[in-house]
């Protein structure tokens, strides 16, 4: 067992995963930058001078062997980061979805997030201060979807990528509920707009920019919140 602290990253091969490796790299931590690509996964890692973990989040065997080499290596686990995530048919509105890009979207954005924490949970037990950060989205708000005057009102509506994102917020709350007196800390990220090949680059802020939030989320100190949602600005209203 080491004593440095050692976190995983879902879906860190590219975009904003792949800058909180970097972000949580440089204060100090032995980072794991997860992949469902084992040479994607190997060429990111090597970028950054840390140890990549081959981890397909909708696959449980994936999930497991990944947990596996995290036990095997270190012990336990201090962070970890729900970050891998899937627009799928961001443009298709409900009335005319496709039910399996829907159900594609929940199974990353969502369901996979149960299999993935539940199989580090473990680890983290094992942990005195684990952190579990869920990669969000402002998006994800029914307070701010639901304003007429507010900043995403002119947003078209969203069948998938939308519902699956206050799903997880609804999911980060439960978890941070039944954990409550464990002292592991479990909150979910906005990182805001930021351009990535998720949105095709349209997003206004850099990667790097929408990584700090999950970084200070993943190093709250023991008084720290649980159960929120939170953007570099404060809380986000639900
Ligand atoms: N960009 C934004 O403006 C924005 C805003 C709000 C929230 N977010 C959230 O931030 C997170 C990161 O998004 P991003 O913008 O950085 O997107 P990105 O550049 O497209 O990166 C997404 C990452 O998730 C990985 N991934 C997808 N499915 C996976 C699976 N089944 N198993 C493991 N990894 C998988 C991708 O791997 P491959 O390279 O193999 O596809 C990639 O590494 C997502 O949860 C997203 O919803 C992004």
């Amino acid at each position: 067992m080491t004593e440095k602290k050692t976190a995983l990253v879902t879906g860190a091969n590219k975009g904003i995963g792949y800058e909180i490796v970097a972000q949580l790299t440089a204060l100090g931590m032995t980072v794991l930058l997860g992949s469902r690509d084992p040479q994607r996964g190997a060429d990111a890692a090597k970028a950054l001078g840390v140890e990549p973990v081959t981890i397909d989040v909708t696959d449980p065997k994936s999930v497991a062997a990944a947990a596996a080499f995290v036990e095997s290596r270190y012990g336990r686990l201090d962070v970890l980061v729900n970050n891998a995530g899937i627009a799928g048919g961001w443009g298709q509105l409900p009335s005319s979805a496709d039910l399996d890009e829907v159900r594609a979207v929940f199974e990353t954005n969502v369901f996979s997030v149960i299999t993935v924490t539940n199989a580090m949970l473990p680890l983290l037990s094992r942990s005195p201060a684990a952190r579990i950060v869920n990669l969000s989205s402002g998006v994800g708000s029914l307070a701010m979807m639901s304003d007429p005057d507010g900043q995403l009102a002119e947003l078209p509506a969203s069948a998938a990528y939308v519902p699956s994102k206050t799903a997880l917020n609804a999911l980060t709350l439960q978890y941070a509920k039944e954990l409550a007196k464990t002292g592991i800390l479990v909150n979910a990220a906005d990182p805001g707009y930021c351009a990535t090949d998720l949105n095709g680059h349209r997003g206004f802020r850099s990667a790097a920019q929408g990584a700090a939030i999950a970084v200070h989320l993943a190093t709250l100190d023991a008084d720290g919140p649980t159960g929120g949602y939170f953007n570099d600005d404060g809380p986000v209203p639900w």
